[in-house]
């Protein structure tokens, strides 16, 4: 009887912290899903020259419409990249020193020194014409 009390004592945490651990969604797992619904607006000009240059250099953490990748990178049509919160500035210098993780548990986004200034700025059109169509202004 003891014995069966301990066995359970000891299994039974392990096998909660196993559910809890491997349940979908859990941020420790990389799924490499959209981590949010973003609506496309049509694209023109600069946002459409954006949109091949992101998908070229950021897609690949960011996830296609900048709709983040679990557990890889945020997706910047998030309310914490409205342009009061994270300027175009923020922007330019993501690429140009990277970023340490400080919104997120992603890790680090290493610094993009090939990126352009006018590359970046056919991004930034692209992101923020994402955000606007998706009501973060
Ligand atoms: C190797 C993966 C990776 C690539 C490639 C990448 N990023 Fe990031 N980026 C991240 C991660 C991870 C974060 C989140 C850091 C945090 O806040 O914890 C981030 C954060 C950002 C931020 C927020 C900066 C801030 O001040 O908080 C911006 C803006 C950004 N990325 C833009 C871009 C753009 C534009 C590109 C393409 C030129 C790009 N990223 C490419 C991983 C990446």
């Amino acid at each position: 009887m003891n014995r069966a009390i301990s066995i359970a004592a000891i299994a039974g945490p392990i096998l909660l912290g196993g559910y809890f651990f491997f349940q979908p969604g859990n941020p420790n797992l990389s799924s490499g899903e959209a981590l949010a619904e973003v609506k496309v607006p049509p694209l023109a000009g600069a946002a459409l020259a954006g949109e091949k240059i992101f998908n070229a250099n950021c897609g690949s953490c960011h996830g296609k419409n900048a709709s983040g990748k679990d557990g890889i990178a945020p997706p910047l049509v998030h309310k914490i990249y409205e342009p009061s919160h994270h300027s175009d500035m923020a922007f330019v210098l993501a690429a140009k020193q990277g970023v340490r993780q400080h919104h997120w548990s992603f890790g680090n986004m290493p610094p993009m020194p090939d990126i352009s200034d006018q590359q970046m700025s056919d991004i930034i059109a692209y992101v923020r014409t994402l955000q606007r169509a998706n009501g973060i202004n």
